[in-house]
């Protein structure tokens, strides 16, 4: 078997040529990092359990109408995607005060919010992902009024689904970071959802003990970091029958 190109290779995913021009695979690898890459540490089995937990939810909100780049799963630890223009920005929602903004303003985490709200950061690596205002994201270019329109709309319209789906297997979405792109057809360009969706980048309690089911179990040394990411599978119904088996991608073929 050939091995395929490698485009990209970052903290929680690898990115490889795609077998048709406009699309990518994403390998989905144990590694966690946290606090800008300070902490690193691996999570044995999370590529396989986010790489189905992604393709639940890409699936369910591409049901409801949101545009994602999810095409289709290709193993325990891939999934094709279409190739889109990343804007620079991390949109970050937030429903339950917890992690920076608690610590920002001085709120008790766990408090709910007076209204959902939305945050961007700049995403790169180097700076740290800075918190930036709408006003940065337009004057530097990396999106225009009318981006930050239709990625604040499908934002909150994720956020209502995504609220009650996980209500429906007793988990409370505190907070969640997303990431869109531009998709180029001949003649349209459409924002839609890329990246993953996966307790990495949500917070997600359980709604009868508080109990945490995401990163942050990871970040604060909680420890039970695989368990937890495999009940948000299990209560999503999508763990996988064999386990969260460590497989390291496809093999060739002797
Ligand atoms: N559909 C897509 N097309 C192009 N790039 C994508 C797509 N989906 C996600 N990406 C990018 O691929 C990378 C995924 O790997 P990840 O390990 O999360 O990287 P990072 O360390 O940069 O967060 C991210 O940089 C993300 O912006
Ligand atoms: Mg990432």
């Amino acid at each position: 078997m050939a091995r395929r190109r490698k485009l990209y290779e970052g903290k929680a995913k690898v990115l490889y040529e795609g077998p048709e021009p406009g699309t990518l695979i994403q390998y989905f690898k144990d590694d966690a990092t946290a606090f800008n890459n300070e902490k690193q540490g691996t999570i044995t089995g999370k590529g396989v359990l986010n790489n189905r937990i992604s393709e639940h939810l890409m699936t369910k909100l591409a049901e409801i109408g949101i545009p994602t780049h999810f095409v289709r799963r290709l193993n325990m630890r891939e999934q094709l995607v279409r190739e889109v223009e990343i804007i620079p920005v991390e949109i970050v929602v937030r429903n339950v005060a917890a992690g920076s903004i608690a610590k920002r303003f001085g709120i008790e985490e766990g408090t709910v919010l007076p209204r959902s709200i939305i945050e961007y950061y700049y995403k790169s690596d180097e700076l740290g992902d800075p918190m930036v205002a709408e006003e940065h994201i337009t004057a530097f270019g990396w999106a225009t009024t009318q981006d930050i329109d239709d990625i604040i709309a499908l934002s909150l319209r994720v956020n209502d689904f995504l609220t009650g789906l996980f209500i429906g297997v007793g988990l409370r979405l505190v907070d969640f970071k997303l990431e869109f792109g531009r998709y180029y057809t001949e003649d349209t360009l459409q924002i839609v959802l890329a990246d993953e969706i996966s307790p990495d980048n949500c917070r997600l309690w359980d709604v009868e003990t508080n109990e945490k089911l995401d990163k942050d179990r990871f970040r604060r040394d909680l420890g039970g970091e695989r368990e937890a990411y495999q009940e948000v599978a299990r209560r999503l119904g999508v763990l996988p029958e064999a386990g969260p088996m460590d497989l390291k991608g496809p093999k060739a073929i002797q």
